[in-house]
């Protein structure tokens, strides 16, 4: 794993980015996308730049069951915000939400995958480890699969939601074994309710009981972390 220590969000936004326009100019085709606070900055410079994505196809790592695109809290909404409404791509997948058979649009949604190998992944990390949306104890081989959301997960998030019964407790996610076909991987945490996952993630042993500890088996990751997050490393 490749370690780059910067002073604040901001500037972690802006390393990603000079990563992410390397790799587009290399001939990077398919940007695997997060959401949550983590990647802001990193799309904020997106936004800003002078880079045509509209070429691209972007893959996005998840969505809340039971949300359609047009509600605020959806991840569709989220990327279009804060990324696709500026910058819009040759074609943007996330998972359906609201698809009627959730097991069909998991296989549906894997496919896609399949059929756009991603150049060049982007994650966050929860407090707990997880990747996506994937929970401490999901497989290593999982593909995508419908997530029942852990308590912390549901009261993490819920800072996004009105109150935390409105978070929905299940989620569609890329598969750990999915988010590991990535050729590249820029995984990104700030803040020292990081730290213990961040030192998990990259000292202790590589186990389902920590999700993100499997990028250690990854042959190209980056990881940018202010020095909270690194604090205990
Ligand atoms: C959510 C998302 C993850 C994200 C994580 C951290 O549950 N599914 O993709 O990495 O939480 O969120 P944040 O970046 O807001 O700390």
């Amino acid at each position: 794993m490749k370690l780059i220590i910067v002073k604040d969000q901001t500037q972690g936004g802006k390393q990603a980015f000079e990563i992410l326009q390397r790799e587009i100019e290399a001939g990077a085709k398919t940007l695997g996308l997060a959401t949550g606070s983590t990647p802001l900055e990193l799309y904020r410079e997106m936004r800003d730049s002078h880079i045509d994505f509209s070429a691209l196809v972007s893959v996005n790592l998840d969505e809340y069951v039971g949300l359609s695109p047009d509600d605020e809290q959806s991840y569709a909404r989220f990327m279009k915000e804060h990324l696709f409404e500026a910058k819009p791509f040759h074609k943007t997948y996330l998972p359906n939400g609201k698809a009627d058979d959730l097991v069909q649009e998991t296989e549906r949604y894997e496919q896609i995958i399949a059929d756009n190998p991603i150049d060049l992944q982007i994650l966050g990390i929860g407090r707990n480890g997880h990747i996506g949306f994937n929970e401490p104890g999901t497989a290593f081989d999982s593909t995508t699969h419908v997530v029942n959301l852990s308590p912390s997960t549901i009261e993490a998030n819920s800072r996004f939601f009105e109150k935390p019964e409105d978070v929905p407790t299940q989620a569609i996610s890329m598969g750990i074994a999915s988010i590991m076909k990535s050729k590249k991987i820029i995984l990104m945490a700030y803040g020292s309710q990081k730290a213990d996952a961040v030192a998990q993630m990259v000292k202790g042993p590589v186990t389902e009981a920590l999700p993100a500890s499997i990028l250690q088996n990854h042959p190209d990751v980056t990881l940018i972390l202010d020095e909270a997050a690194a604090g205990k490393l």
